[in-house]
C-alpha cells in the first residue's frame, strides 16, 4: 500500500451494498493478488459466500487470511494452476461443495507479460493463450449447470483496453484479450435462455502492486504520462474495478447482458 500512496492520495468511496449478493456463491479466478484481490475483498464484504482460485498458495493463504480478518466473512481458496484444465474442474468442484452452487462467476487471472516479437515461439503463444483466455471458457462451461439448476447467475470476464489501443510488445496478450469480447457475446447468446448473464469489463491501466513495481523498474515518469491520456486525472486502483463487477453480478443489472464496459477513466 506504500507504493501506492506515493502515487495517489487514496480516495475513500462509500461503496454500494447489493442485497441480492448476500450468501450467493462467487468464484473468482486468480483472487490471490492485484484485482483479483480487491474482488474477493468487495464480495465478501457483500456478505457473498466467496472462493477463489489462485496459482501461488502462500499468496492465496495470506489473502484469504488478511481478508477473513477484515470483513469478518473468510473466503475458501484453491491453490491451482488455471492452465490445468483438469486441475481447475477440480478446484470448481471442491469449491462449489463450500460455497454453495457458483451464482457468479468473475473470470480474472491473467498476465499482461512482455516478450519481444522475435522471440515468441509457438510454445510462448499457446501458454499465453491458456494464461489469458483458455480458462475463461473451461470455468464457464464448469459453473453453468449449477447456475442454470440455482436459476441463474452472472459471468464477468476480464478484459483489457490494450488491444483496443493496438498496444506493443504483448501481442499474444491483445490477441488473447481481444477474443475475450467476442467470446463474450457468443456465451451470452449460448446461455442467455437459462437466465446466465455474461458481461466483460476492459479496464484501462490499475496500479496493481505488480504494476507499479514494474513501471518504476522499466518506465520512469510513466505515471505522469499516462494520466495525459486519461480524461480524468487520476489512476485506477483495483477496487475501482471491482465495484463495476459488483455491480454485474447484482440482480441490479439483471437485463444487461454481452457487453463489454470500460473502466478506463476516459482514454482517447
Ligand atoms: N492491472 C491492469 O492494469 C490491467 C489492465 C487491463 C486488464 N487487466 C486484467 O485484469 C486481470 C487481473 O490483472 P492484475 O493486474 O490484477 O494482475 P496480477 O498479476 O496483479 O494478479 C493476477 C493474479 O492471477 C494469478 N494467476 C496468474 N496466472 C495464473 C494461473 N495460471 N493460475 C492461477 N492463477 C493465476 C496470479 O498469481 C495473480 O494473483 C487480468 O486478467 C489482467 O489481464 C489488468
Amino acid at each position: 500500500m506504500s507504493i501506492h500512496s506515493e502515487l495517489i492520495p487514496r480516495v475513500t468511496v462509500e461503496g454500494a451494498v447489493y442485497p441480492s449478493l448476500k450468501g450467493k456463491g462467487v468464484l473468482i479466478t486468480g483472487g490471490g493478488s492485484g484485482i483479483g484481490a480487491s474482488l474477493v475483498e468487495h464480495f465478501c464484504t457483500q456478505g457473498a459466500r466467496v472462493g477463489f482460485i489462485e496459482l501461488n498458495s502462500d499468496t492465496a493463504d495470506e489473502t484469504a487470511r488478511r481478508i477473513g480478518a477484515a470483513t469478518g466473512n473468510p473466503p475458501h481458496h484453491e491453490a491451482v494452476d488455471l492452465r490445468d484444465i483438469g486441475a481447475l474442474r477440480t478446484a470448481i468442484s471442491s469449491l462449489s461443495e463450500r460455497i454453495g452452487p457458483v451464482r457468479v462467476l468473475v473470470n480474472n487471472a491473467g498476465n499482461d507479460d512482455r516478450m519481444p516479437l522475435e522471440n515468441v515461439t509457438p510454445e510462448y503463444w499457446d501458454e499465453r493463450f491458456q494464461t489469458n483466455l483458455r480458462h475463461q471458457f473451461f470455468a464457464a462451461q464448469a459453473v453453468i449447470g449449477d447456475m442454470a439448476r440455482a436459476g441463474g447467475g452472472s459471468i464477468i470476464n476480464m478484459g483489457s483496453i490494450s488491444w483496443m489501443r493496438g498496444a506493443a510488445g504483448l501481442i499474444f496478450y491483445t490477441t488473447a484479450k481481444s477474443a475475450v469480447m467476442g467470446m463474450t457475446k457468443s456465451l451470452a447468446r449460448e446461455v442467455g435462455e437459462r437466465n446466465i448473464r455474461v458481461n466483460s469489463i476492459a479496464p484501462g491501466w490499475v496500479l496493481t502492486e505488480r504494476q507499479v513495481e514494474r513501471a518504476k523498474r522499466i518506465y520512469h515518469g510513466k505515471f505522469a504520462e499516462y494520466l495525459e491520456v486519461q480524461c480524468l486525472k487520476e489512476h485506477l486502483l483495483p477496487p475501482d474495478i471491482a465495484r463495476m463487477a459488483l455491480w454485474l453480478a447484482a440482480d441490479d443489472s439483471r437485463l444487461v447482458t454481452a457487453q463489454t464496459f470500460i473502466v478506463d477513466a476516459g482514454v482517447v
